[in-house]
């Protein structure tokens, strides 16, 4: 089995292991919206940009069924390798609770495309998952989900929101971005030599 650990792109350790022969598999990032920076305007326009047949909104202990189907049908859609790896939703994690909320898409027949949990420290909140139902990609459904839930947690005194991924998911980088996401850590997953 290969060893694989995952550091700070900028840290002593990685550049040791990389001198001793490891070798990157993949890369991630975190990035930090500080609520002093967040232009509220345009999340409220980014909210409601999606398509006109879908509505937006929080998600409560009863969507629990269609959380776990549109996890379940999307779990081989995550890029990257352990450090940005999604564990498939049981009936805890799936279930919204007052320090995990989340927020969905419903098209107008009640079908769950998109969502996004968010997990809330002391006035700190980090995003656990977002997805995106494949036939609803594109349609802006990520940046609208994910605006939602900023604005939302804004009003309940959150002031530092954290995200992250794989660096090779170029859509969710770009959603981030838009939300005026900053990527302030990148990460190796780095592989041991073999023998
Ligand atoms: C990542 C994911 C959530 C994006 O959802 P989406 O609804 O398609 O994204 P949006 O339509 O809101 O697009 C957001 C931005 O990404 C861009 N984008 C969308 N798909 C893209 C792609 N395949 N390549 C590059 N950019 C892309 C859009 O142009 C938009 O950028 P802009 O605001 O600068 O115009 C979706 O692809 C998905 O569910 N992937 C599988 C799960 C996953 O990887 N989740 C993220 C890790 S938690």
């Amino acid at each position: 089995m290969q060893t694989t650990v995952v550091l700070r792109q900028d840290s002593p350790e990685a550049a040791a292991l990389l001198v001793e022969g490891w070798t990157v598999e993949a890369r991630s990032f975190g990035a930090l919206l500080e609520a002093d920076h967040v232009d509220r305007a345009r999340l409220r326009a980014l909210a409601v940009a999606g398509p006109s047949d879908v509505t937006i909104r929080e998600l409560c202990p009863d969507d629990v069924d269609d959380v776990l189907a549109l996890d379940s049908m999307t779990a081989a859609d995550y890029p990257g390798s352990v450090a940005t790896r999604h564990e498939p939703f049981d009936r805890s994690s799936a279930t919204p609770w007052p320090t995990r909320r989340a927020w969905g898409a419903r098209t107008s027949t009640e079908r769950l495309v998109a969502l996004t949990f968010v997990d809330l420290g002391e006035r700190v909140a980090e995003t656990d998952v977002t997805v995106v139902h494949p036939d609803h990609r594109g349609r802006g459904l990520a940046a609208a989900v994910k605006s939602a839930s900023v604005l939302a947690l804004l009003d309940a005194g959150v002031v530092r929101f954290r995200t992250g991924g794989s660096a090779d998911n170029p859509a969710i980088i770009a959603a981030n971005a838009t939300l005026g996401y900053v990527v302030d850590e990148t990460w190796l997953t780095l592989v041991a030599p073999t023998p």
